[in-house]
């Protein structure tokens, strides 16, 4: 593991303080990095001991006052303006200083934490001041440049940005990242599909019912509007976390689990996909949050039936559902598997199915038909669970700590090829277009009550 030197921009936003440090945190603690420095970047006037103290309250665990100090003593904060060319030559001196100070050898990440109309300007002025430069995949020290998701609000906007980054950089060094694709449960989807003789025969259309992908939060938009009126469910989280869950879900074996074999066959699925039908759903008072437009009719929950058009797939649909302030927090895939020719005076309809738990708990369910103790033939379904924080560590890296260890490894699997968002926003700009009808519900309730319709229109039967 090398050193590095991790450059945030937008360190006084949300993302720094409730993931980004308390991943840095992890990776010092944990010795994941040999040496490294912090350099927080944002226009607040503020100082690096001020947002590191915000971070506390979630860092998983008690803290290591000894590590946390030491982290402490190895960040810096530089006032900075994204549009202002003289302040990032300003941050370049402040960035070799630091290197100079610990010894560094110049290993750079730029980490983008900043909205994606940021994007190009800041890749622009990084270039522009010298702060990284074009390299190619053995050169040294190395610069990496990491894009918070979305990339883009919209098919046009990915496209504006991506040729404006590859004017500066090469395909090595960019990485547009999906946290999700760092869980450990995740990485674990293909691995248990492919390698287990029970699943990979049956992971087709003739086997396989229908595959369900849900993602429900119980919070709303918190401090957020700006934001999230702008994108609505679908840019936030079926554009990336949903679709590269279902592209995980659908793709073919790749020769190995890891790199560009990885992004070369999730990619094969999305150009694939079609949109067949579906509902939106708006929380009551979401028109009266903070930065929010009062008529806005932008979606906080969405549930969608999509298909894969190829031979594996041809027939299966694929439901997607998610919203904010709905009952619960899941992020949960379920693999329905067909019936059997049942002869039996009792076929149960709704067992045979696969859980995978991604968040708040991670592990893998099968849903089995047993036969009832004390009768003759009844039926009843039954959990063969295997839990994952229960068998492994009980408190697994967080998946920006991984990310980051990723990348400073220079894995590639963990940045989304620019095909896959091409297609990942296509497949959004046509739900989009299809201008699903809109509809209220209440907070913490399961959605809009119309949902009901969609699915007796569909025949969906909802398994998580
Ligand atoms: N928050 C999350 O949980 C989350 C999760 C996944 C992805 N993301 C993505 O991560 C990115 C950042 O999200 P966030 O929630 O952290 O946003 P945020 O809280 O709004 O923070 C934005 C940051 O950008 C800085 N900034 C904005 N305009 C600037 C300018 N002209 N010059 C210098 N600094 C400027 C802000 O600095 P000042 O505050 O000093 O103005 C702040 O540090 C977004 O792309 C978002 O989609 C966020």
């Amino acid at each position: 593991m090398s050193d590095c030197t991790f450059i945030i921009f937008g360190a006084s936003g949300d993302l720094f303080k409730r993931k980004l440090f308390p991943a840095l945190y992890e990776l010092i603690a944990h010795k994941k990095v040999t040496k490294c420095a912090i350099v927080g970047a944002a226009l607040d006037d503020t100082d690096m001991a001020t947002l590191i103290e915000r971070s506390r309250d979630f860092i998983k665990g008690s803290i290591n006052e000894e590590v946390w100090e030491h982290t402490k003593a190895c960040a810096v904060y530089q006032r900075l303006n994204f549009a202002r060319k003289d302040d990032f030559v300003a941050l370049k001196k402040r960035v070799e200083n630091i290197e100079r100070k610990l010894g560094l050898s110049g290993n750079r990440m730029f980490y983008f934490a900043a909205a994606a109309d940021f994007f190009c300007e800041l890749t622009q002025n990084v270039a522009a001041a010298g702060l990284a430069q074009k390299k190619g995949a053995n050169e040294y020290p190395w610069h990496r440049l990491v894009y918070e998701k979305p990339f883009g609000h919209d098919l046009a906007a990915a496209k504006d940005i991506n040729e404006c980054i590859k004017q500066h950089f090469d395909e090595v060094q960019i990485y547009r990242i999906d946290h999700y694709l760092t869980k450990e449960i995740v990485g674990n989807i293909a691995l248990v599909r492919f390698t287990n003789c029970v699943f990979e025969p049956l992971w087709n259309n003739r086997y396989v019912d229908n595959v369900q992908i849900v993602l429900s939060e119980s919070i709303g938009i918190e401090n957020r509007g700006a934001y999230y009126d702008r994108y609505g469910a679908t840019s936030d989280v079926v554009q990336n976390h949903m679709l590269e869950l279902m592209a995980l879900i659908g793709m073919e074996m790749p020769p190995q689990l890891t790199g560009e074999c990885v992004r070369e066959k999730r990619a094969q699925v999305l150009k694939h996909v079609s949109v067949v039908d579906g509902i939106f759903g708006q929380y009551d008072g979401y028109r009266q949050e903070e930065n929010v437009e009062s008529d806005s009719n932008t979606e906080t929950f969405v549930a969608a039936l999509l298909r894969i058009n190829n031979p594996r797939w041809a027939g299966v649909p694929f439901y997607l559902k998610t919203g904010k302030y709905l009952h619960k927090k899941e992020t949960r895939i379920v693999v329905k598997f067909k019936q059997v020719d049942c002869l039996l005076k009792a076929c149960p309809r709704n067992s045979n199915y696969l859980t995978i738990s991604i968040d708040p708990d991670s592990g893998f369910s099968l849903t089995l038909n047993v036969k009832k103790p004390g009768t003759a033939q009844e039926v009843i379904p039954v959990n063969m669970d295997f839990c994952h924080s229960c068998l492994f560590e009980p408190f697994p890296p967080e998946a920006y700590a991984v990310l980051l260890e990723d990348i400073v490894r220079g894995e590639h699997s963990v940045s989304v090829r620019f095909d896959e968002i091409e297609d990942a926003w296509k497949i959004v700009d046509d739900i989009k277009a299809k201008q699903f009808p809109l509809y209220t519900y209440q907070k913490k309730s399961s959605g809009p009550k119309e949902l009901e319709d969609f699915n007796k229109k569909h025949g969906i039967r909802w398994l998580t």
